[in-house]
């Protein structure tokens, strides 16, 4: 039975470059959407930027630029990233678009209608300056418990206290510095929970991986609150129906944008939208969506659907996040690598086999280990399955003209029959499974070829029939592996369907053999990696971080390899509070039970040296030759307690990473002590 399907990832800000982390979620998303096409069945698979909001706003101002203009230029940027990865969607939209604001208005006012919008008064802090209401996040302030500086308005970094922005002691706006005032407004509400009796049984009805159900169910004993939907001008977004100067909140029309970008491609196509959305579609409808936005997915989407008589999703799938060499990547820490970065340098296949190698239907984080990632994918695809097309093809062209001879055997049944079980994998999303598993019949497959030794025959006689039989045995295989990993590694399929002369990778032609057949002339299918482009990569991603100053703080825990950072800018006030020192190493040894750390005493011309580690024991595996040089210091960074001690302040150095960090050193003649201009 053909099924109709309809798949979406979720919609990146068009605020900043698509990053490794996105792309977990796209591969995950595009290479189920692969295989289901694979199988024959009708599947769209639609996104689109995410383009409202006071952040976007904010960005497009600080670049001088309107906001429709930046987000034109994220949307092709993140097209091109999207399609250099072959994330292959079949409409890329926009939620800053008619259709968006059309959806929007019509679920806005079927739920206002039906009476699931209220309408109070919210007293919150306003931007005098900038004449704008100032979210949580653009309030900072003194702890009101531990009175440290600089705390956000919902909790605090050094003690862990939690209140909200009106504790904050000397409160300041981050966008103008000024201190903000209580101002009132009315805001918008959706009454979610009129929707609590529909919400208890979708969310445990099969829509949901069971850990997200659990999750959910703790939601509800918590109880479930009315969400503020609007937002006051100036605001980047769509302006509410019947109400001047207030907007929806960028999260109310980011979902609805799923719809719209359908909505675009039916328009373009000739598809029946309604077909898809109505209550009583017998389509299917899944979206693909980070771990950090359940609750939008799970509670208000489906309310504001069912609120508004549309169908309600028939699955959710929620993925965990992506850690790189063991760190976690943040926007905000700034260690991530950039999809554009990692084409400039890698294949796009290699990646998404890494991924899938990792992924399973559970929301768990994976972690992209770069030096497993060379091995893995140099011993995989390049050893075992395309090994297995190599070193039959030299033989089936020097001696049978490329010509393939029908063979039968047990083997290739096996393989034919594991396809069963494959699709099962792929369909529950167990990816690292079915990687595993046509990695096995991969040895299997170069097993035999290692038994009949096809170049012991040749050396005897090398139109030895039976080298014919053993090789296109081999090629058969090779043919049903790459069926198997097609919608893993769209390139890799494509190169081999060339060489292998059919016209597709259809999941089911696997079981119609190419028996007589004449293959292409062999040529490289795929490069194995070298250690060096993975380093050229990361020194690249270093070289993103340091564009201006081509300076890297090195402090505690902070190194990754991979650290690399967005290119945020910060302004001259907030750089010139940085105290920069000179000061003299006067102590370096490394630091037992930490293998990149050095501790140093360094001496700033203070009462006594201060404690600093750095991650730097790579780079300087005798710390003994830091001992006597100058070096920058950051002498009014927060102490850190760390495991090992306190550490006092931060050295500057530069470099990618790894051995190649290299401690600014200062003129000779230079005082410990004096100040950094
Ligand atoms: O978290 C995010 O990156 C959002 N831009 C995702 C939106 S998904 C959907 F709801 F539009
Ligand atoms: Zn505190």
């Amino acid at each position: 039975m053909i099924r109709r399907i309809l798949v979406t990832s979720a919609l990146p800000y068009a605020n900043g470059p698509i990053h490794l982390g996105h792309l977990v979620e796209y591969i995950q998303t595009d290479i189920w959407v692969r295989f289901q096409r694979s199988c024959g069945h009708e599947i769209h698979y639609v996104c689109a930027d995410d383009a409202h909001g006071t952040a976007i706003m904010l960005k497009a101002e600080s670049l001088n630029m309107a906001p429709e203009q930046l987000i034109q230029e994220v949307s092709a940027d993140h097209q091109r990233d999207f399609a250099g990865f072959h994330v292959a969607f079949d409409h890329y939209h926009s939620t800053h678009s008619p259709e968006n604001r059309h959806f929007s208005s019509l679920i806005y006012e079927r739920n206002r209608d039906a009476n699931h919008i209220a309408i109070r008064s919210v007293r919150q802090f306003f931007d005098p300056e900038r004449q704008l209401f100032l979210a949580d996040r653009f309030i900072k302030g003194q702890c009101p418990k531990c009175a440290s500086k600089d705390q956000y308005g919902d909790s605090c970094e050094q003690c862990g206290a939690t209140y909200g922005p009106t504790d904050l002691i000397d409160p300041y706006s981050t966008i103008s510095g000024a201190r903000p005032v209580l101002k009132e407004s009315d805001h918008y509400f959706f009454r979610l929970p009129d929707f609590r009796d529909l919400l208890e049984s979708w969310t445990r009805g099969g829509h949901l991986q069971t850990e997200v159900s659990n999750k959910l169910n703790e939601w509800f004993a918590a109880g479930l609150n009315e969400w503020d939907i609007s937002r006051d001008a100036p605001y980047f977004g769509f302006e509410i129906p019947d109400a001047p100067g207030k907007y929806f909140y960028v999260w109310l029309d980011a979902p609805i944008g799923y719809m719209a970008s359908f909505q675009a491609l039916c328009q373009r196509t000739g598809m029946d939208f309604s077909q898809f959305w109505s209550p009583d579609s017998t389509t299917e409808l899944y979206h693909f969506i980070g771990k950090d936005i359940v609750y939008f997915h799970a509670l208000f989407w489906p309310a504001m659907l069912h609120g508004a008589g549309f169908r309600l999703p028939t699955g959710v799938f929620a993925i965990g996040f992506l850690t790189v060499s063991g760190i976690k990547m943040s926007k905000s820490r700034g260690t991530f690598i950039k999809a554009k970065t990692y084409l400039e340098h890698l294949n796009p296949d290699a990646l998404r086999y890494y991924f899938a190698a990792k992924l399973s239907n559970h929301v768990e984080d994976i972690d992209l280990n770069l030096d497993d990632f060379v091995i893995r994918v140099n011993a995989d695809l390049v050893g075992k399955i395309v090994n297995i097309a190599s070193r039959c093809a030299g033989f089936m062209q020097r001696s049978f003209n490329n010509q393939l001879v029908p063979v039968a055997d047990p083997l290739l049944t096996e393989l034919i029959a594991a396809g069963d079980t494959l699709a099962d994998g792929y369909e529950q999303r167990q990816f690292s499974r079915v990687v595993r598993d046509i990695m096995a019949l991969a040895d299997r497959v170069n097993q035999r070829i290692d038994e009949q030794k096809p170049w012991a025959l040749a050396k005897i006689n090398p139109a030895d029939p039976q080298i014919a039989h053993i090789c296109s045995l081999g090629i058969e295989c090779f043919r049903q592996l790459i069926t198997y990993l097609a919608p893993i590694i769209p390139q890799l399929a494509e190169a081999s369907s060339q060489f292998l002369n059919v016209d597709n990778m259809h999941w089911n032609n696997r079981h119609h053999l190419l028996g007589e057949h004449e293959i292409r002339p062999f040529k490289a299918l795929l490069q194995r990696i070298d250690p060096a482009q993975v380093q050229a990569m990361v020194a690249a991603s270093c070289d993103d971080l340091t564009q201006t100053t081509n300076v890297t703080a090195l402090s505690t825990a902070s190194q990754a390899v991979t650290a690399a950072a967005t290119p945020d800018y910060i302004d001259i006030d907030t750089f010139k509070r940085l105290d920069l020192r000179l000061g003299k190493i006067v102590l370096a040894e490394q630091v037992e039970g930490a293998d990149k750390l050095l501790r140093l005493l360094v001496d700033l011309n203070e009462d006594q040296p201060r404690q600093l580690f750095a991650g730097i024991r790579h780079a300087y595996p005798d710390p003994s030759q830091l001992i006597g040089q100058l070096v920058v210091v950051v002498a009014n960074l927060q102490p850190r307690r760390m495991k090992f001690g306190v550490s006092e302040g931060m050295v500057l150095a530069a470099g990618p990473g790894g051995a190649d960090i290299f401690l600014l050193h200062p003129e000779a003649g230079a005082l410990p002590g004096m100040r950094v201009q």
